[in-house]
Order: structure tokens, then sequence, then C-alpha cells
């Protein structure tokens, strides 16, 4: 006997745990920008933040997506040549194509492991079929009481967003 619920069209509902995705890399000098104390450029931190998000939303989608917007980066303080950057992102808010991802920045000293979070980004990806046209995804299933209240937040910045579409 099936269920709606394994059926192709009503995919199973995924945690935000289950989106979570990791990507990591250490600072070197071709990534500094051209300040006087030359810090790390703030597009290679972009770069690894739209990546990870976007595998964040593939996990999710369970297949392609392309990202529709950088909603917000903010650059908190300077990350330096030499520090270990880790880029953390999962999937807070669903419509039915689209996937709101939350992403947070880390820079780790390695010497004296102090870790320090640098920035927080939101980003909005459409998952794509085949053909490149946008596809509907799996819901999300809220677990825990900080899924619920990042989720709330998705929400106002998607209205936000919506409002402000021309
Ligand atoms: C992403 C893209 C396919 C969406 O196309 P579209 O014609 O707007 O598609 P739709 O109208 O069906 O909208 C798709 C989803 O995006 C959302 N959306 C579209 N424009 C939006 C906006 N300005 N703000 C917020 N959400 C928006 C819609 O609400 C819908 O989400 P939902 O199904 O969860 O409600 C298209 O804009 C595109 O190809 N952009 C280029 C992407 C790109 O090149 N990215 C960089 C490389 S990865």
């Amino acid at each position: 006997m099936s269920h709606a619920s394994d059926s192709p069209r009503t995919p199973r509902a995924k945690t935000p745990r289950s989106s979570e995705a990791v990507v990591a890399d250490l600072m070197m000098p071709h990534q500094a920008n051209g300040l006087r104390r030359p810090s790390v450029f703030g597009g290679v931190i972009m770069s690894m933040v739209d990546r990870c998000a976007a595998l964040s939303a593939m996990r999710h989608s369970g297949g392609q997506c392309t990202t529709l917007s950088i909603d917000r980066i903010l650059f908190k303080e300077p990350i330096r040549v030499g520090e270990l950057v880790e880029v953390r992102s999962r999937v807070v808010h669903v419509g039915r194509t689209s996937l709101s991802v939350l992403a947070d920045v880390y820079a780790e000293d390695i010497a004296s492991g102090v870790r320090r979070h640098t920035n927080e980004c939101w980003l909005t990806f459409v998952h794509l079929d085949g053909e490149g046209r946008p596809a509907a995804v799996p819901p999300l299933l809220l677990e825990t009481r900080e899924d619920r209240s990042m989720n709330e937040l998705a929400v106002r910045r998607r209205e936000q967003l919506l409002a402000e579409r021309h």
C-alpha cells in the first residue's frame, strides 16, 4: 500500500539539521585585499558563503538550486590571512520552490585557538527541475525552538523581499 507522503509529488519533510553544510578554508596571502593592514577580501568570504549555502539548498531539495538573492552579508570585523574560515549553513524556511538559508561564518586563529563569529548571512535559492524551471521542494520539519525562531525570522525577511519585488 502506498501513502501520499511516499509519492514523489509530496516528498518527505526534512529538518534544518539534515541540510547542514560546512565549507572551510585556510586564508592565504593571494586572498588578501589591498588595505595597508591587509585582511581577507570580502568576495572570498561571499564565494564561500554562496557555495556552502548552495550545498544546504541542494541537500534539502535533492537537486540543483540557483542563488536568487544574497539578502544580507555584514562584515562585523576583519578576517586575517593565516586564519581558518569556516562557513556553516542550513535551510531555515521553504516556500513552494524557494529555500531560505542562514549561513554563519567563523574565523579561527589556529595558534591561539580563538574562534570568532564574524558574519551572518541570509540567502534565497530556487530549486530547478531538469529543464531549469522552478520546482517544488520538500516541506521543512521544525524540530527545535531554535528552528522555529530562525523560521519566524526567515518568514519576515521573505515578506520584506517579496514586498520589494518589482
Ligand atoms: C531564480 C529564477 C529561476 C526565478 O525565476 P522566477 O521567474 O522569478 O520564478 P518564479 O516566479 O516561479 O519564482 C520562484 C520562487 O522565487 C521567489 N521569488 C522570485 N522573485 C523573488 C524576489 N524578488 N524576492 C523573493 N522571492 C522571490 C518566488 O516567490 C518563488 O518562490 P516560492 O515558489 O517559494 O513562492 C530566475 O530569477 C533566475 O534564473 N535568476 C538567475 C539566477 C542566477 O543566475 N543566480 C546566480 C548563479 S547561481
